[in-house]
């Protein structure tokens, strides 16, 4: 099972690609978790409080990989380079959670791809194409930079939202957005949600109006918030927890029809 989660800032994207990866894991799957947003705070709610170096800044690592020193642009490199071991050798562990941090890739003049890109969407293509375990993207809101072989092995693509009218328009848009680069199962969860005039306000509207299915509902929870001061993951078993739970058990039913 590949998961990509994407949405705009601050819907909540990386505790529910967190959340997942603990669910994932509490029920016997090994989980490769991979931060792909610019933040890079899947770590910390995840609970892995090592000091995190991202890929995109081992500038050894990418100029061993693809022959090209970092910042010398017009330089020849591989455009295939090894990746196949960097999970195991490059990855934070906690339980049966292995996170990947990729970090973001300063963009080089002249509209050039550069080594570090090259590196990382190669390694994110071995991830959902070659491995087992289960694989959760977070991801910033943007998903057309990550290649086609990525977003068409992806088994389900969550667009995170709030209930607003503001996220309706972003919905659309990366419902077009999916289509175009061959993204076929696109569900949404709506996080957030104060109270239940809220979430049934929304779901009408949502469903007539845009069409994504919806995968949840996530209610507004200070623990969450209180959890992100702290660096530390919520109980599985709080509301939150919970509605994020059946989140999961819909997502495991659905595979296996
Ligand atoms: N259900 C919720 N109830 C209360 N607070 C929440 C909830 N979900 C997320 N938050 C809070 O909203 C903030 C943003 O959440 P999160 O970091 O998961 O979003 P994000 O989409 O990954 O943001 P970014 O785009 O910055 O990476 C955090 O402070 C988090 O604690
Ligand atoms: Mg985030």
């Amino acid at each position: 099972m590949k998961i990509a989660i994407t949405g705009k800032g601050g819907v909540g994207k990386t505790f529910l690609s967190a959340t997942l990866a603990r669910l994932f894991e509490k029920n016997n799957y090994k989980v490769i978790a991979v931060d792909a947003d610019p933040d890079m705070n899947l770590g910390c709610a995840l609970g892995i409080d090592e000091e995190i170096t991202p890929l995109s800044k081992m500038d050894d690592l990418i100029e061993e990989r693809t022959g090209a020193r970092v910042g010398e642009y017009g330089s020849v490199f591989k455009i295939n380079p090894k990746v196949d071991d960097i999970l195991d050798k490059y990855s934070y562990t906690k339980g049966n959670i292995s996170l990947l941090v990729m970090g973001t890739v300063e963009k080089g003049g002249g509209g050039c791809v550069c080594p570090a890109t090259v590196l990382l969407r190669r390694l994110l293509k071995h991830l959902v194409t070659k491995r087992d375990e289960v694989v959760i993207l977070d991801m910033e809101a943007g998903i057309e930079h990550l290649g086609r072989k990525v977003t068409e092995n992806v088994d389900l693509m969550i667009v995170v939202v709030e209930p607003s009218k503001k996220s309706i328009l972003t919905a659309e848009r990366i419902k077009k957005l999916a289509n175009d680069i061959g993204v076929t199962n696109l569900k949404v969860v709506v996080n957030k949600v104060k109270n239940k005039e809220e979430k049934e306000i929304f779901k009408e509207i949502f469903e007539k109006e845009v069409g994504i299915p919806i995968l949840g509902f996530v209610s507004y929870n200070d623990e969450v918030s209180k959890c992100d001061l702290v660096g530390k993951p919520i109980d599985l078993s709080s509301k939150p927890g919970r509605e994020i739970e059946d989140i999961f058990k819909h997502i495991i039913e659905t595979k296996n029809k």
